[in-house]
């Protein structure tokens, strides 16, 4: 068998097209231009790119874009106070702040002072039991675009088995969570699982969000699963040059490619949709705040 590949790239372009659309009609019709305000504490390299990429994509689809850039040494105090005039500005739909935060700051603080409403992240205690309750909340972008990706590629995955590789709060948890609000039958398995391999090979859906490199072989995915793929991870390519490097997933692609149905390639599979998702909590939050 090999497997169908689930294009994310392609598919996060129409979620753009359609986020787009709304923005045009929110300006058109009610005069509101919907604003995405992003935070980023000190200068870590891979945040710079993700926060780059977040400010582009949002003009891209016609969204003010505020970037709010900080030393890394801002006091907590400063931090909170931005936040505080952030969450009292009308202009600003969405607010979020780039993880991980410098080691003085406490993220859980930092998160929870963001209001609800404008918590795009979905990292806010309060969305989170939202989310476990089955209410209406804002929904964390990664977990958000992986399903989907699963709902496109399944019409329903109600009954299906789901394993849930990683217990992380940004992607396994609330993967989890949205799985089963699905009514999927779902596992979250981790680092202390044991027989991880005969647990996945159960799976009619697999997700991996470890951060390990092709951690899963093929040998582990049951004929004919369906393999989502959240690990974005950067490995020496001694074969491309010397000092070249190439991005891998958590899932070791050629063999689990040869046995699923389905599977999402890296790059071009879960990561463009998360941006993807952002743009869309964010036309949902001013959708939202203006009833
Ligand atoms: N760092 C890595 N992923 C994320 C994310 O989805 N949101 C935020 N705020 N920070 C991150």
């Amino acid at each position: 068998m090999t497997a169908d590949i689930i294009d994310g790239k392609a598919f996060a372009a129409k979620v753009r097209e359609q986020v787009a659309g709304h923005v045009t009609r929110l300006k058109e019709d009610h005069g509101i231009t919907p604003g995405l305000a992003v935070v980023l504490v000190g200068e870590d390299p891979a945040s710079q790119v993700y926060v780059r990429s977040k400010g582009k994509q949002t003009v891209e689809v016609g969204m003010n874009s505020y970037e709010h850039k900080l030393e890394v040494d801002t006091s907590e105090a400063d931090l909170l106070a931005l936040i505080d005039q952030l969450n009292n500005d009308p202009a600003v739909h969405g607010i979020l702040v780039q993880l991980p935060l410098p080691g003085h700051l406490n993220e859980d603080l930092v998160i929870n002072s963001i209001d609800p409403a404008k918590d795009v992240d979905g990292f806010h205690i309060s969305n989170v039991g939202l989310l476990g309750t089955g209410q209406k909340s804002m929904v964390p972008c990664t977990p958000l675009g992986c399903l989907m990706m699963l709902r496109d590629h399944h019409g329903s995955i109600s009954g299906m088995n789901a394993v849930v590789i990683g217990r992380s709060n940004i992607v396994g948890k609330p993967m989890a969570q949205l799985l089963l609000n699905d009514s999927a039958s779902v596992t979250i398995a981790h680092s202390r699982t044991k027989d991880l391999p005969d647990v996945v090979r159960r799976a009619d859906i697999v997700v991996a969000a470890v951060g390990r490199p092709e951690m899963v072989p093929g040998d582990w995915i049951k004929e004919g699963a369906t393999v989502i793929d959240v690990g974005i991870n950067r490995i020496d390519a001694p074969e491309k040059g010397e000092g070249k490097t190439r991005l891998v997933g958590d899932v070791h692609f050629e063999s689990a490619a040869k046995v699923a149905g389905a599977i999402t390639p890296v790059p071009g599979g879960v990561g463009p949709m998360t941006i993807a998702c952002l743009l869309a909590n964010t036309v949902t939050a001013c959708c939202r705040a203006n009833g």
